[in-house]
Order: C-alpha cells, then sequence, then structure tokens
C-alpha cells in the first residue's frame, strides 16, 4: 500500500487531538477492564519503563536559531509509533480477530499487543500475566497499565533495548530484550553518542535513568525487532496451524 506523507500527517495529528467518541468495537467490556487489576498489582509491575512525559520535560522544547522547534518530543508524538496503541485502526483489528475467533482471543490480544503496547506488554509478561487490549481501553490516567499501554512506542522502549539477541530469529515478532535484572535507579538508556559524567547526572537525578553509548540505537536490526512480523494462522478452533511473514520489509 502507496501513502503519501500529506494525509498521515493528518490523521496522526486528529488521533492525538480529539477525544474522539469511541465505537463500540474498541471499548473494553466490565469482564476485561477487571483482567489486568491484578497483575497491575504485582511487585515490580510498571519500574521497567517510563512514560514519555518524564522524558519530555528536559527533551523538548529545542529550537533552531530561527525558531523551527526540531524537539524529539513533538516528533515523536506525531508519529504513528506514539499513537499505536490509540490506533482506532489497529484497536478494529484486534478486535475483529477475536470476533473471529473468540476462544482465542487471550491469545490474539497478547501477540496484537506486543509491538503496539510494548510496555505494557513487557510488563504484564514479566509480572507473568499477558498482554491485553481492551482491559486498557478507553485509558485511565490513575492506572499504571493504561498509561503504559496509551503511550505506545514509547521513548524507554527503543532506548532500551539491549543488543543481546537483536538481528536473530528470537529478536523478530517484538522479541527485542530489555535489561530485566537491574533495579530502577540503575537502569540505563542507550543512546547514540557517550555522555559525559555531568550530563549523566543531571538526567539520573531526575528521570533515574542514566543515559549511556549503545551502538545498537543505530543498527536496523533495533527497528526490525517490531518491523518483521509472522503472523500465526488460528484454524476454527482457535489451534496455531501455520506462520506466514506478514509485514518483512527489506532494508
Ligand atoms: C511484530 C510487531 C507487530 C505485531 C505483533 C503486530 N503489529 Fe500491527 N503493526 C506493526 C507495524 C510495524 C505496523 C506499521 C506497518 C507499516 O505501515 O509499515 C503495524 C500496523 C498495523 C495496522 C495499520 C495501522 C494504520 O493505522 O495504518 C493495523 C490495523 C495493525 N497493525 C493491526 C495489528 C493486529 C490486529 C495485530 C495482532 C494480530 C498486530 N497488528 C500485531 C507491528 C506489529
Ligand atoms: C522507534 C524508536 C525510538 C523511539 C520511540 C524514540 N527514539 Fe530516540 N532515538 C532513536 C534512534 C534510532 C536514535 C539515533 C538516531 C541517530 O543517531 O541517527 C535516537 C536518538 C535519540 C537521542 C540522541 C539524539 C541526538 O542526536 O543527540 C535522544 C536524546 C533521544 N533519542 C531521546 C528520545 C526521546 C526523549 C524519545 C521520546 C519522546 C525518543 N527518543 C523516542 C530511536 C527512538
Ligand atoms: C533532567 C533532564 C532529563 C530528563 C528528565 C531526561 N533526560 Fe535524557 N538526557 C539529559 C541530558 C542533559 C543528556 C545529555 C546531553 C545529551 O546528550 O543530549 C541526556 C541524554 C540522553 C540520551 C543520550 C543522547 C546521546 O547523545 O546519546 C538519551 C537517549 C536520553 N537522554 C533519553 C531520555 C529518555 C528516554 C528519558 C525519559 C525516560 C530522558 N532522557 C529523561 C537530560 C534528561
Ligand atoms: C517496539 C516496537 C517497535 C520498534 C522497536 C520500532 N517500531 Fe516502528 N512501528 C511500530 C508499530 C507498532 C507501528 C505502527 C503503529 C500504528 O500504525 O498503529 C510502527 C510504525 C512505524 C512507522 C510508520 C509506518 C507508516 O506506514 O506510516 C515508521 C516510519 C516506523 N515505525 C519506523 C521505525 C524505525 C525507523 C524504527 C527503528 C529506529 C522503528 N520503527 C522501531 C513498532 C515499532
Amino acid at each position: 500500500m502507496f501513502r503519501t506523507p500529506g494525509p498521515v500527517l493528518v490523521l496522526v495529528v486528529a488521533i492525538a487531538a480529539i477525544p474522539a467518541p469511541r465505537a463500540q468495537s474498541q471499548q473494553s467490556t466490565p469482564q476485561e477492564k477487571a483482567a489486568t487489576r491484578n497483575i497491575d498489582a504485582s511487585k515490580g509491575y510498571g519500574t521497567h519503563f517510563q512514560t514519555s512525559d518524564q522524558c519530555f520535560a528536559c527533551h523538548n522544547g529545542i529550537t533552531t536559531p530561527t525558531g523551527e522547534d526540531i524537539s524529539i518530543g513533538i516528533n515523536w508524538r506525531t508519529s504513528m509509533m506514539a499513537n499505536a496503541g490509540r490506533d482506532p485502526y489497529w484497536m478494529a483489528g484486534v478486535r475483529r480477530e477475536t470476533v473471529d475467533h473468540p476462544t482465542a482471543s487471550r491469545l490474539i490480544q497478547d501477540e496484537c499487543s506486543i509491538c503496539h503496547m510494548p510496555m505494557m506488554r513487557y510488563e504484564a509478561r514479566l509480572a507473568g500475566g499477558a498482554g491485553e487490549a481492551f482491559a486498557h481501553l478507553p485509558p485511565d490516567p490513575a492506572r499504571l497499565g493504561d498509561r503504559l499501554a496509551d503511550d505506545g512506542v514509547s521513548c524507554s522502549v527503543c532506548h532500551q533495548i539491549t543488543e543481546q539477541n537483536l538481528g536473530k530469529r528470537e529478536s523478530f515478532v517484538g522479541g527485542f530484550k530489555i535489561d530485566e535484572k537491574t533495579a530502577p535507579g540503575e537502569r540505563r538508556i542507550y543512546g547514540p553518542f557517550e555522555t559525559d559524567k555531568g550530563h549523566t547526572t543531571i538526567m539520573k537525578s531526575s528521570s533515574t535513568f542514566q543515559p549511556v553509548e549503545g551502538k545498537q540505537v543505530r543498527s536496523s536490526e533495533l527497528c526490525a525487532t517490531c518491523h518483521t512480523l509472522l503472523t500465526q494462522a488460528l484454524d476454527e478452533q482457535g489451534r496455531v496451524i501455520g506462520e506466514l511473514p506478514e509485514q518483512v520489509p527489506r532494508w
């Protein structure tokens, strides 16, 4: 499918700015909403990532001498990836799959949230649960799981991906690995450059993350982890019967 940049930008801005009433298919049922409460309360849940508002404070408002805003914050906020968990087209796609395969609803929501709601899904998995899409819709700002889901492919996703399995088959379909062991306060954010001690302290004291150089940030394998989608085909009972490469870009 070919898209021109114009309409895509308009669509993204519209998604970001208008709190449009959501179609029934994009709302959670009371059962779906109740389902994640236990996972949210697990020890350590939500300590591996931070939402983008925690990064904006410093990495925003950067302008050129002529006043042009070149901030990462603005570029990211209006991107498809920032809105990956808010995208009504995606939500409708997930709902459609669960209607076609009701017995596989849990599996489908887990699968579809790997790349579209990566922070929520990664935390849910670490806490022994699974990714859930509709339980987080519409997002309730008071719930951490909803905030993580709503923040899409956020800063602390890409910037925490380690080189551990990049380029390998297991890194595809969102199989990237972050450091799962280091405690909050000692966690790292990988960037393309080395950061001096003073700046490292500034960022660490406020965001709790310390920026360190990580060459993997600039590698195409980092993007390929989510941009290589091999889809599992399900039969009428919701059993996996095969795998097909749905989206495999060539670099
Ligand atoms: C491996 C990561 C990954 C998984 C898993 C995944 N997606 Fe996506 N999805 C993407 C990427 C990347 C794009 C953007 C593709 C592009 O335009 O190049 C996308 C785009 C989409 C779009 C188009 C959105 C738009 O506004 O144009 C829909 C719909 C969608 N995905 C639905 C789903 C559904 C339904 C599932 C679960 C069955 C799913 N996705 C699972 C990565 C993923
Ligand atoms: C889809 C993955 C992805 C997301 C999401 C993302 N980044 Fe990045 N970021 C990168 C990559 C890749 C680079 C390296 C670009 C280069 O060197 O050409 C980078 C570079 C940077 C740099 C260094 C830029 C420089 O030139 O000094 C900073 C700071 C940064 N990102 C902060 C952020 C913040 C803050 C957010 C969220 C608002 C964010 N990033 C979201 C992938 C991402
Ligand atoms: C208190 C301010 C502050 C906060 C909050 C903050 N940063 Fe930083 N960050 C800095 C400073 C200062 C630097 C070092 C200067 C530079 O490289 O731009 C830096 C460096 C970085 C780098 C390395 C850039 C490079 O050149 O390689 C990345 C990536 C980054 N930050 C991402 C983030 C992310 C993601 C968040 C949110 C979780 C965040 N920052 C929150 C101030 C902050
Ligand atoms: C954590 C998973 C993840 C990673 C890592 C990731 N992406 Fe994405 N990307 C997505 C998803 C999901 C979408 C689709 C969002 C939607 O349309 O709902 C997307 C969409 C995009 C789009 C918009 C596609 C379109 O058709 O308009 C571009 C461009 C893009 N990504 C580039 C990159 C680049 C470059 C990198 C590496 C620096 C990267 N992505 C890393 C998940 C990811």
